[in-house]
């Protein structure tokens, strides 16, 4: 019986390590996930001491006075033990004191804003995505955060876009196990957060507040290169589109090539997304550069052509959203209609053909 629970709690325990999932608080990277990690691991082990000590005392207690054939008696009974009484008030209030001292002390050294050479980045939570501003830089990009080694990044957190009027989303929580602790994101409160990776590297990130239909795929990236590196790509992203939108005369534009038409008339994806202009946020991911990034969806999937055209014609059907029921005839109006619309004869905009969503794949895929 003890052998067979045991060996099951072996067994869940060892679905705990497995391969490395690259979400391992355990597994620090850079200096505020060290910070927790300092302080976990001892509170860890206060923890395992405590608690293994009381349950060897039961496991003791009940063994060494069970009742056994012939001593039908019950043990010797005390009452009131000044000694043993005053102990354990005091020795289990002096280890709660010495776990308060750090913890606290942990609270504000990570809470404090860093000074000196700190780059400086909002992330607004939206559904299902994150958008990453760089204001000094001018850049707006989503879902991968590309910093430089060795830097303190100071992340302001909101889910309210202040160029966009009126958009306040819900609550989210931005969370990069390797290189923080969890910071949520909390319409009208200003929130922030301080990363910085020792090594170059990719480190995942996870939206850990429920946020509706799609929070499980409201992943992100912090890709941490160079500093060299790093100001490459800002310069990079500050460039316009590789591709431009629309060419002409100021007053009357006119969409640059066929895929550029369908991106902006037939399917109206300017609605939502910017396709020219890197430095402004937009309703959904600024894409004027998705062609550097390398996955797309939140992270959830690798930025490919063939996932892109799939993505283009029936988003929903990838990835759960409130985008396609909320505005099919008859379906109850309840709740606001957010994500990628399906371009499917279900969908509320025009079918896309096949070869239509081709051309847009490749229009995007050259926005590098
Ligand atoms: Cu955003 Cu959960």
């Amino acid at each position: 019986m003890v052998g067979a629970v045991v060996l099951g709690a072996l067994l869940l325990a060892a679905g705990c390590r497995g391969p490395d999932n690259g979400q391992n608080s355990l597994k620090p990277e850079g200096p505020a996930a060290k910070t927790i990690d300092n302080l976990f691991v001892p509170v860890f082990l206060i923890s395992v001491f405590v608690g293994v000590f009381v349950l060897a005392g039961v496991v003791w207690v009940a063994l060494r006075y069970r009742q056994r054939p012939g001593i039908n008696e019950n043990p010797k009974q005390t009452h009131g033990s000044t000694p043993l009484e005053i102990g354990w008030t005091i020795v289990p209030a002096l280890i709660l004191l010495v776990v308060a001292v750090f913890t606290i002390r942990t609270i504000f050294d990570l809470a404090r804003e860093p000074k000196g050479d700190v780059l400086q980045v909002t992330s607004v939570g939206k559904q299902w995505w994150w958008q990453f501003n760089y204001p000094d830089e001018k850049v707006v990009t989503a879902n991968e955060l590309v910093i430089p080694t060795n830097t303190k990044v100071r992340v302001k957190l909101t889910a309210c876009d202040d160029s966009l009027p009126g958009e306040c989303n819900v609550i989210h929580s931005f969370w990069v196990p390797e290189l923080a602790g969890k910071q949520d994101v909390i319409p009208g409160r200003e929130q922030a957060t301080t990363l910085e990776a020792d090594e170059p590297g990719t480190y995942l990130g996870q939206c850990a507040e429920y946020c509706g239909l799609s929070h499980a795929n409201m992943r992100f990236r912090v890709i941490a290169v160079t500093p060299d590196e790093f100001d490459q790509w800002i310069a990079d992203q500050q460039e316009e589109a590789a591709v431009p939108l629309q060419s002409g005369p100021e007053d009357a534009p006119e969409p640059a090539g066929p895929a550029q038409e369908l991106v902006l008339d037939k399917y109206q994806c300017t609605n939502c997304h910017s396709f020219d202009d890197p430095a402004v946020s937009s309703y959904g991911p600024n894409l004027a550069h998705l062609g550097s990034r390398t996955t797309f969806a939140s992270g959830y999937f690798e930025l490919t052509r063939e996932k892109l055209i799939e993505w283009l014609l029936d988003a929903p059907s990838l990835v759960p959203m409130e985008s396609g029921d909320c505005r099919k005839p008859g379906a109850p109006a309840v709740g606001k209609c957010v994500g990628m619309p399906s371009f499917t004869e279900d969908g509320p905009g025009p079918v896309m053909t096949r070869e239509d969503a081709e051309q847009i794949a490749d229009y995007l895929l050259d926005l590098k």
